[in-house]
């Protein structure tokens, strides 16, 4: 049992020596010595990488080359151009070839605890291959986008990968997206097909995907784009009464044991086929696509400071390197591992940590369908038991509203399999780090805070199992072929300790985003523009004196709630569509167990007065248009905001107001001075 050392006053957490002596890195000497070659000689360290790979040719001109700085030429980043692979034939037929065939790539655990089953590898490669092929029977090829809104099951991982060997450029959207947030994402991309199920139980709750996805094909119609085909995974049971308009609704599945029965009706169109019937028809063997190493591989929208999601853009070689060599070095993954990553396939988390990195490596992975709490908040570590789990991947937001049930929900689970813990999606509160290591880990498991973004494609700033030296609340340091800096507002080097300023990384690593989608002027303007010469993170981060990094949280008008990034312009531009608002500013505001929420402020228009009736039409207004996860938690009334002579929202204000923190600092350039007493006056009585 390792034991917390005193630092400062900090605490230090030196290396767990059982999980340090099978560590691929095992000290940090090792770690700094590998780091200042990637770094060096970025091409050296990861050509040797690229050996593990299979490659149909190799690459034809340089093994990387970029430019980051806009006043010399546009931005680009190649890694291995020239190169053909495929990361489908990478993941499946590489490993089968490796004598993993038999292998199991993941189990699947229901929402309910009786539901459950496997896949090898061999399996996989086998629905793979079908359902490209029922993909190139619609006549979808190399470069087509298809859209992917489906819940946590293996078919979403098949359709995935099934994408990915024929070149095929999917775009998941997080099954929990309204339907205007899906059309908006379908519209951006040109969607040709999408692919869903009947509907899910999330929880106690049965969701109707279907629905909300004929309603997201409807408003692209109206919008003048035909998606031409969709395909539908029957994942509900007889017991949820499953009706289809035109009778097309015989079942393959069995009925899972004891849900509750609902009646669930989803309109059937001659655009829709079920997957199995789809599936019947086609051969288990696909050629894949040999795709050039920065050919694109997928699209994700992550939330874009000016309301718009940006389509952020992954090539193939680079983000196969990148995915599966932090997946390897970060959990130290070992053949007999069990490992398991709680985020949905929808976030960039899935993408690369349950998807792409772990199927790499020949991993063993869990999907889970369910949610935390339900049947109660011990199903975490029951799963971790019933799977004997030994790497566990969640964020800092479960952790807390975890905690909040007390630790017998955790003791009561044996958890003795368990090795290392990971964080992803906001800065972790040392409290709840704490509480991860000492009761969920029981003082003998690592704990890695991995700062990233779906930008990045895998971990940039994070620990190593058995190399470093952690402190709770700190990433610590950079992984292989990354180097961060940090800036102040005038773009100098910040060195001095303690001080904060502008995240930003200053050369390229295999796994970096390569463009927005459709808009690379875009991509120029929000990552490089800031600061020539460097990617900047939007996140802001101080350096300790012993060179440690604590990254801070957001320094754009992003508000990170429950680790997924939102734009309060977008919620902004919600708000207004009510009839009875005029103008809003939505601020984050700190939260105990989401890390921040949403604070709106609302002016209405002439004749509306309001109320907590309009609070909460309103808080419903945001739900609908972009989903349920953006639900704001404050809404007050603004008769006036604070803004400057030329008309700037001075949100440093209203976050001021929103925490009822009276030093609002300096008010000299606000055009009306008294807006800032009448909205403390305001403050609702719960904030
Ligand atoms: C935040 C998620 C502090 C950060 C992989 C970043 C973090 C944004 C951490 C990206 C961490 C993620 N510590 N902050 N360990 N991990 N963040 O694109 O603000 O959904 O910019 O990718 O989450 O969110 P995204």
């Amino acid at each position: 049992m390792a034991d917390a050392q005193d630092n400062h006053g900090g605490l230090l957490f030196p290396p767990i020596e059982r999980i340090q002596k099978e560590a691929h890195i095992s000290s940090f000497k090792q770690y700094e010595d590998m780091y200042k070659q990637s770094i060096e000689d970025p091409e050296s360290f990861w050509k040797e990488i690229a050996k593990q790979f299979y490659w149909k040719s190799e690459p034809t001109g340089k093994f990387f080359d970029y430019n980051f700085d806009s006043r010399k030429g546009p931005i680009f980043i190649k890694w291995m151009e020239g190169a053909t692979t495929n990361i489908c034939y990478n993941a499946l037929d590489r490993n089968i070839d490796r004598g993993l065939g038999s292998k199991i790539a993941f189990h699947w655990e229901g929402n309910n605890p009786e539901d459950g089953g496997h896949i090898t590898f061999n399996k996989l490669y086998e629905q793979v291959c079908k359902f490209s092929n029922v993909l190139k029977s619609m006549g979808l090829k190399k470069g087509d986008r298809v859209a992917i809104y489906m819940p946590m099951i293996i078919e979403l991982v098949v359709a995935l990968l099934a994408c990915a060997r024929i070149g095929v450029i999917h775009s998941i959207v997080f099954a929990g997206f309204s339907s205007e947030s899906l059309a908006e994402r379908i519209l951006d991309a040109s969607c040709r097909a999408i692919i869903t199920s009947d509907g899910v139980w999330r929880g106690n709750k049965l969701l109707n995907l279907k629905h909300i996805v004929d309603e997201a094909i409807i408003i692209c119609e109206k919008r003048g784009h035909k998606v031409e085909r969709c395909i539908v995974v029957r994942h509900l049971s007889p017991s949820d009464e499953i009706i289809t308009e035109d009778g097309d609704g015989d079942c393959t599945t069995e009925p899972p044991a004891k849900r509750p029965s609902r009646q669930l009706k989803i309109q059937w169109s001659d655009r829709d086929s079920w997957w199995h019937k789809l599936m019947e028809l086609q051969d288990a063997v696909c050629e894949p696509e040999w795709m050039d190493a920065e050919d694109p591989l997928f699209m994700l929208y992550t939330s874009g400071s000016t309301g718009k999601p940006k389509g952020v853009l992954h090539t193939v070689a680079g983000y196969m390197l990148y995915s599966a060599t932090t997946f390897k070095y970060v959990f130290d993954y070992q053949p007999d591992d069990i490992y398991w990553c709680t985020a949905d396939v929808g976030w960039i988390t899935g993408h690369t940590y349950v998807c792409y990195g772990p199927l790499n490596n020949g991993a063993t992975g869990i999907i889970f369908e369910g949610v935390p709490f339900y049947p109660d908040a011990g199903r975490f570590w029951q799963i971790v038991d019933k799977y004997k789990v030994t790497k566990f991947y969640t964020a800092p937001t479960a952790i807390r509203a975890l905690m909040k049930f007390g630790d017998d929900f955790v003791t009561r689970h044996k958890r003795t399999s368990l090795k290392i813990l990971g964080t992803v999606g906001e800065p972790i509160n040392p409290e709840a780090w704490l509480w991860y290591y000492n009761v969920v880990g029981n003082k003998r498991c690592a704990v890695v805070d991995t700062f990233w973004q779906t930008e990045t494609g895998g971990h940039v700033i994070t620990p190593l199992p058995g190399a470093t030296v952690t402190k709770p609340g700190s990433a610590t340091f950079p992984f292989f072929g990354i180097v961060p800096a940090l800036l102040d507002e005038e773009g100098k080097e910040i060195t001095e300790a303690g001080k904060e300023g502008y995240l930003v990384f200053k050369q390229p690593w295999p796994g970096i985003m390569r463009t927005v989608f459709g808009n690379h002027e875009r991509f120029e303007t929000t990552y490089f523009k800031k600061f020539h010469g460097y990617y900047c993170t939007g996140d802001g981060a101080k350096k300790d004196a012993d060179g440690y990094i604590w990254v801070t949280g957001r320094i754009d008008d992003m508000v990170n709630v429950s680790g997924h990034l939102l734009s309060t312009a977008e919620i902004e531009s919600a708000l207004v569509e009510h009839a009875a608002v005029s103008e809003a500013a939505v601020v984050s505001h700190p939260h105990k167990i989401k890390g921040e929420c949403t604070y709106c402020f609302v002016t209405l228009k002439e004749g509306f007065s309001f109320s907590k009736d309009l609070s909460v039409e309103l808080k419903n207004k945001v739900r609908e248009k972009i989903g349920p996860f953006a639900q704001p938690d404050f809404v007050q009334e603004a008769p006036g905001l604070p803004k400057t002579r030329s008309g700037k929202i001075m949100r440093r204000i209203l976050r001021k107001i929103a925490v009822g923190d009276k030093e609002v600092g300096d008010i000299s350039t606000l055009a009306d001075e008294t807006v800032i007493d009448k909205l403390f006056q305001l403050r609702p009585a719960d904030a």
